[in-house]
């Protein structure tokens, strides 16, 4: 399973890659914006600062929703780095551009699917990348897990190579349940990914051996 950090925050890109477990990025307009990125410069500028960080895929999302708006500009994003994918909404038009962009050699993140059925349509189209947003189905009572399995099943019955990219996980047991279903890759903050490690049992014991080694050779 492919860890994927969820921010645009250089400082946690740096710290999870650091762990030596980071396998890419992903942003989105609003993350862009939580840190304060803004004008198409500075938001090229900060994806080359990313892709400098980490070895892995990097996913920058396209602004226009028109299917020439969104091909010229994840042309342009394609260029900034070999490292960038390019992020396009399941909408209609976003379908059509995946496709270009998939014959084009072009990688492609296809971003807010909330049904099986978009992530079909992403697949046929030729995405490399689908993502599910789990943790916003979920806060509307809906089990976001479930789609996971769904396009698991779908993608399994006819070998697609798209990968399942789940994302909007909010918590461990988000990340641990969509390994268990087979996502090929989640994406999470740095909160989730140190999450894992948290145990009370390995840290009393830790705390343990350390005392009964300084009372040892005291
Ligand atoms: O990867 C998608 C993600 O950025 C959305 O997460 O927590 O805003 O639903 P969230």
């Amino acid at each position: 399973m492919k860890f994927f950090i969820d921010t645009a925050n250089l400082d946690q890109i740096r710290e999870a890659q650091d762990l030596g477990v980071l396998d890419g990025v992903t942003t989105n307009p609003s993350l862009m914006a939580k840190e304060g990125i803004s004008g198409d410069e500075n938001v090229f500028n900060h994806y080359r600062a990313i892709c400098e960080i980490v070895d892995g895929d990097v996913s920058a999302e396209v602004i226009a929703t028109d299917f020439e708006g969104m091909v010229k500009e994840g042309e342009y994003l394609a260029s900034l780095h070999p490292q960038i994918v390019v992020k396009v909404p399941a909408i209609k038009d976003g379908i059509k551009a995946i496709k270009y962009f998939s014959d084009k050699g072009i990688r492609t993140n296809c971003t807010l699917i909330f049904s099986a059925g978009q992530a079909l349509l992403a697949a046929k189209a030729g995405a490399t990348y689908v993502s599910p947003f789990i943790g916003r189905l979920d806060d509307i009572s809906t089990d976001g897990l479930n789609l996971i399995n769904d396009i698991r099943l779908i993608y399994d019955n006819y070998a697609f190579e798209t990968q399942i990219l789940a994302a909007s996980v909010r918590h461990t047991m988000h990340l641990l349940q969509c390994a268990e279903i087979g996502a090929d890759v989640m994406t999470g903050p740095l909160s989730v990914i140190l999450g894992l490690l948290k145990h009370p049992l390995t840290e009393s014991g830790l705390a343990q051996f350390l005392a009964d080694h300084a009372k040892a050779n005291s």
